[in-house]
């Protein structure tokens, strides 16, 4: 029985415990080791905060779109970036995270190439594209990124996710696509009276989604917004101050007048709700990856011509427009978006060709015989339009670099790869020039 006493556990004692902590150092030891493994845990194990789809997401050779359709569900995730994502937050020691940028439309032919500029500084990018006249080959390069996410959603649904910047550009941008569905284009840029008004927030769709996204995350917001709010100018060149004169019941006004309202909602989220906005009012741009047979006059001639059609010209083809390279454009947009003034910018080429002249540089580029077919010209045709870009030299530093006949061959080596599926002249889908 006496060896049992010496057997007996020693009772536990709290003052016992806490002297033998405090001897040899021992609780500065316990300290320093949960340090480490709180660092080490936020560096390497937290686990990814997107909801993950299925197992074959992790399928890399495939191409992966993510679908949104509503809030708060966000089905959406990052290749490759299971064991990047911090969850928002940032470890002691380490450097501050890129910009998280999303870039609406940014599959299309302007959005893509922004993409890439977005990209190559570092940032964060997230795409939110509806395919409706984008194409996911615009992005195919960027899509092993674990910086870069797309995400199948249509800006009619809300959806929330967390960045810095919204580039707002999803619209169906050319003639084609908004004549043959009006309505969306209509609604797509300004708000839907669909379900009859609640509030604020239930009465938008498209433009007034993401201006309540900003809100709601104090993100940055950017429009583009279009020469087209000047409809058939009465002043030339077409300053910002300049009101325009749009026939409000024509077939181009569901996008002109739709851009004109996105632009006074954009206002009204900038006074009334504090919200950072820029507005940009971007003239004809062109370059590789434009859509095929869009409607726009450059993508019509340069498909034309490489497949020995006549270029059609409506009207007598002394209207003139003024053609700016892609990344001229995405140049003014990125400075617009990191500046400190709300706009609207004119980003245009003062340059400025009527018709017949675009249609000769197009036969001095591809086909000197290429022909010329008069069509009578479309109803609201505006006659005139030339940027007149003092506000956007002075304030932005910004001015397009890129001459016509210097950026066209880019943009007819595009569309002969795609057209005849010719890689002999090379891969001119990048933006090669840069803007000053
Ligand atoms: N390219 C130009 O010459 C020009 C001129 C003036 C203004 N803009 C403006 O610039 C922006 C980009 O134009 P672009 O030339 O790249 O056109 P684009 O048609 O190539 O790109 C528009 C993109 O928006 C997407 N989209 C359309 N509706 C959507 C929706 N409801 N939800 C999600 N995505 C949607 C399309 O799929 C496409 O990827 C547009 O807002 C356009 O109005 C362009």
């Amino acid at each position: 029985m006496a060896s049992q006493s010496t057997t007996n556990p020693p009772r536990f004692s709290i003052p016992d415990s806490i002297r033998y902590l405090f001897r040899e150092q021992r609780l500065l030891f316990v300290l320093v080791g949960i340090s480490i493994a709180a660092l080490i845990s936020n560096v390497v194990f937290l686990p990814d905060s997107s909801p993950h789809i299925s197992d074959h997401d992790h399928d890399h050779d495939s191409f992966h779109v993510a679908e949104s359709t509503s809030l708060p569900r966000r089905r959406a995730y990052e290749l490759h970036a299971d064991h990047h994502n911090l969850g928002g937050r940032i470890p002691l020691g380490l450097k501050a995270k890129s910009m998280r940028v999303l870039v609406t439309g940014g599959s299309g032919f302007v959005g893509s190439h922004l993409v890439d500029r977005l990209m190559a500084r570092g940032d964060t990018v997230i795409v939110v594209d509806n395919f409706f006249t984008g194409r996911k080959d615009n992005l195919l390069h960027h899509l092993r990124n674990p910086r870069f996410e797309l995400i199948r959603h249509d800006v009619v649904e809300p959806i929330l996710l967390e960045v810095d910047q919204i580039y707002h550009l999803a619209c169906p941008a050319s003639p084609v696509h908004y004549k043959y569905n009006p309505f969306a284009a209509f609604i797509w840029v300004m708000f839907g009276i669909l379900d009859g008004y609640r509030d604020h927030k239930t009465n938008v769709v498209g433009t007034l989604n993401m201006l309540g996204l900003a809100k709601r995350i104090n993100a940055r917001f950017l429009l583009t917004s279009t020469s087209e709010v000047y409809g058939d100018p009465l002043e030339h060149p077409q300053v910002e101050t300049y009101w325009g004169n749009v026939n409000p019941i024509g077939v181009r006004s569901c996008y002109d007048e739709g851009k004109r309202v996105a632009e006074t909602l954009t206002m009204d989220y900038h006074r009334g709700l504090n919200i950072e906005v820029r507005i940009a009012r971007i003239f004809n741009t062109y370059g590789p990856r434009m859509c095929l047979d869009d409607g726009r006059v450059v993508s019509n001639f340069v498909a034309q011509a490489l497949r020995k059609e006549p270029m059609t010209v409506y009207g007598d083809g002394k209207q003139t427009r003024s053609f700016q390279y892609v990344s001229d454009l995405v140049e003014g947009l990125m400075r617009l978006m990191e500046g400190e003034h709300v706009g609207p910018f004119n980003l245009g080429n003062p340059g400025e060709f009527t018709m017949l002249e675009l249609a000769k540089v197009v036969q001095d580029t591809i086909d000197p015989t290429a022909k010329i077919e008069f069509r009578p010209n479309t109803e609201d045709d505006p006659h005139k339009r030339k940027p007149d870009i003092t506000r956007a030299m002075e304030l932005l530093g910004w001015q397009p670099v890129v001459p016509l006949r210097e950026g066209l061959p880019l943009m007819v080596s595009d569309f002969r790869q795609r057209i005849f599926g010719d890689a002999k002249e090379g891969d001119s889908t990048t933006s090669t020039f840069s803007s000053v």
